[in-house]
């Protein structure tokens, strides 16, 4: 009998369907129906580049089976904001630098968007717990934790105007 399976969720609003054979990962669904915003590193969870967030919380896409996300809401760094209306991550990370060779940054944005989700005002030990998980190969950890600070920052300032 084929292990092969088709399931539904959604991502980034839209609703997808994917080939999900008991063994593939969401990383290699995503990536093989086009969402290669998703990063591949490791494949082990060791990195953090694939995170995406499934409904609120961010998970490594490489650890995570493709069926497991049945009826579940996959959000990718696409699905956090857009060129034309930026998540202010995003616009933080532009600003003070924080996206250096960028290919951590998609993973970056999904963690500290998980951590400003559930905790709107980080200390810098709070931003690097929550970043924890992700590695950065360029090494330049400062401006990361600068633009997830900024953010917070920023978003208390809409907070506060609202
Ligand atoms: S590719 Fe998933 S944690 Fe590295
Ligand atoms: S910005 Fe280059 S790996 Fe992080």
């Amino acid at each position: 009998m084929s292990s092969e399976k088709i399931v539904t969720l959604r991502v980034n609003g839209d609703e997808v369907k994917l080939i999900a054979p008991a063994h593939r990962t969401l990383l290699e669904a995503l990536r093989h129906v086009g969402y290669v915003e998703v990063k591949c590193g490791c494949e082990k969870g060791d990195c953090g580049a694939c995170a995406v967030l499934l409904d609120d919380m961010a998970v490594d896409s490489c650890l995570t089976l493709a069926w497991q996300a049945e009826g579940r809401e996959v959000t990718t760094i696409k699905g956090i904001g857009t060129p034309a209306d930026p998540d202010p991550l995003q616009e933080a990370f532009i600003e003070t630098g924080g996206a250096q060779c960028g290919y951590c940054t998609p993973g970056m944005i999904i963690a500290a968007r998980e951590l400003l989700n559930e905790n709107p005002n980080p200390t810098l030990d709070d931003i690097k717990k929550g970043l924890s998980g992700n590695l950065c190969r360029c090494t330049g950890y400062t401006r990361i934790f600068e633009a997830v600070s900024l953010a917070a920052q920023e978003m208390q300032k809409v907070g506060e105007t609202a």
